[in-house]
């Protein structure tokens, strides 16, 4: 078996660069361990997250708003098997979803455990432990990324879960501790908070959400502790004794002081990820990784040793689904003698919470720290007439712009929905553009997205609605 292509690892990154290489010509075979394609993002990730996230979401809406517009049903009750279930078949249709995909690209799929051999050799052992070799011009390496784990502390799935397995909890924990204020904890905590658990979330940072804009991070932590969810911020876990009924976990301020315990039914480490690279043989053959793990690639996704080239999680860059995926693409273009490119200023980020929070570009902070002059413009949502119809007015929107050239160079948004409305920002920085075309863009009324039009106006201080 000889291709143009091998890629290891159908996460987004491996079976989007394997579908798009075999548009452009290549001949492309993927190798997979999974019994399913997707990867973390559709097996165990981004995908049964949602459902849960929806589902949850719902039944919170049944439970407490229904009653405030005049909608009386009894009092919904949760099926947990069903729900699970539902997960589920969401996560089966993605992943069934991506097999026909490859099959219709003509990709060839190698099921098995993939190491290189040598550059142009990757041999595939199956799940029987039979090995087979294949030649090929390129390797993408494409194998993610997998949990962090908290020194001392063991994830057993049951009582102490990753992501993983706060997915499949056999049934709604009265008491839940989430280690990690990140885009995980606050996902999955919330999840089970609208379930009925009881959510305390440890952070040793003094904030939530490192990384997103810190005026943001404080209204969302607002908005979650108004739904329940108590934070114990620049506090960290010292120990987890799982011994007897439930979990006593310790916890200590971050920068020391007097120890107490949490007592809890489940914990839930959701302390970041990290590259995974395990068995494929990188030291070996001498490919270079850094002090995180991860492969060290050049612009244009080349390791150290010619012909093997890596995206995704497995290299540096945010661990998203989507930044995989355009990797995925540009990594393929460029072997098929093509400008492949990602613009890794322009990547969105969105925690798909209620309401959820959205970011493309620069945080405020961010600017401060370079000596960027920038404006700012906030829109609140409740002055947005949408978000008062629907009684969703938590959050604003926050544009901002170059103080010279008016470029936007950042967005940011608390609300219902801010995870569709961050892309007309996208779009509108990818073409370079300033906050008053955005403020002159015509928007349908009422929409939420009316808010984000609202906040380029106040830029210039010419909001209407405020
Ligand atoms: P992965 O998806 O991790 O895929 C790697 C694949 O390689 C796996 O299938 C693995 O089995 C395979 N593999 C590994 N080693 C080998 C080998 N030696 N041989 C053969 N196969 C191998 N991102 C978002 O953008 N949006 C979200 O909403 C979101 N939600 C998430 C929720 C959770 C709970 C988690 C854990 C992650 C979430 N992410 C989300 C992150 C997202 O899942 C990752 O960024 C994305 O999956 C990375 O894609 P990838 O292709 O690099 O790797
Ligand atoms: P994360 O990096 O988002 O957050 C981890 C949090 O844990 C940070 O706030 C960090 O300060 C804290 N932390 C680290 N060590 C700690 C300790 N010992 N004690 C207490 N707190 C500690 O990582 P997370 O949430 O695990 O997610 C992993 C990756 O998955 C992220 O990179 C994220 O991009 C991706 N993901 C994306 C989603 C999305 O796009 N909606 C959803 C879920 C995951």
């Amino acid at each position: 078996m000889s291709y143009d292509l091998v890629v290891i690892g159908t996460g987004p990154g491996g079976y989007v660069c394997a579908i798009r290489a075999s548009q452009l010509g290549l001949k492309v075979a993927v190798v997979e361990k999974r019994a399913t394609h997707g990867g973390t993002c559709l097996n165990v990730g981004c995908i049964p997250s949602k459902a849960l996230l929806h589902a949850s979401h719902l039944f919170e809406e049944a439970s407490h708003t229904f009653p405030s517009m005049g909608i009386s049903v009894s009092a919904p009750k949760l099926e947990h098997k069903a729900l699970l279930a539902f997960k589920d078949k969401a996560v089966e249709g993605n992943t069934k979803g991506v097999e026909f995909l490859l099959k219709k690209n003509k990709v060839d799929v190698h099921f098995g455990t993939g190491r290189i051999v040598a550059a142009g050799k990757v041999e595939v052992t199956a799940g029987d432990g039979t090995k087979k070799e294949i030649e090929t011009k390129n390797i993408v390496i494409a194998t993610g990324s997998d949990v962090a784990q908290l020194p001392g502390v063991t994830i057993d799935e049951e009582k102490v879960v990753s992501s993983t397995g706060a997915l499949v909890l056999p049934k709604v924990p009265g008491k839940m501790v989430v280690v990690g204020a990140g885009v995980i904890g606050l996902e999955l905590g919330s999840v089970w908070r609208r379930l009925g658990a009881a959510v305390t979330v440890v952070e040793f940072l003094d904030r939530i959400l490192p990384g997103m804009d810190g005026e943001v991070a404080k209204g969302f932590q607002r908005i979650l502790e108004k739904q329940g969810v108590a934070f114990k911020l620049g506090t960290k876990v010292t120990g987890v004794d799982t011994k007897g009924a439930g979990v006593t976990v310790t916890v200590e301020p971050a920068a020391g002081g007097t120890a107490e315990t949490i007592a809890a039914d489940v914990v839930l480490v959701a302390i970041g990820r990290v590259a995974y690279t395990q068995g494929l043989g990188l030291a070996e053959i001498g490919v270079e990784t850094d002090k995180r793990g991860r492969v060290v690639i050049d612009p244009h996704f080349k390791t150290n040793v010619p012909g093997i080239y890596a995206i995704g999680d497995v290299v540096a860059g945010p661990m998203l689904a989507h930044k995989a995926e355009e990797e995925g693409v540009a990594v393929a273009e460029l072997l098929a003698g093509k400008a492949g490119h990602v613009n890794y200023g322009i990547i969105p980020g969105v925690v798909y919470t209620f309401p959820e929070v959205a970011s493309v570009g620069k945080t405020e902070d961010e600017l401060k720290a370079e000596g960027v002059a920038y404006t700012v413009g906030k829109f609140p949502f409740l002055a947005n007439g949408r978000a008062k119809a629907n009684a969703e007015t938590d959050g604003f929107v926050k544009i901002l712009a170059d103080a010279a050239t008016d470029k936007v160079l950042g967005a940011h948004i608390i609300g219902v929905e801010a995870g569709e409305m961050i892309h007309e920002c996208a779009v509108l920085m990818e073409f370079g553009g300033s906050s008053e075309d955005l403020a002159r863009t015509c928007h349908a009324h009422p929409t939420r997205s009316e808010a984000v039009k609202e906040a380029a106006m106040a830029v210039e201080k010419r909001a209407i609605h405020m």
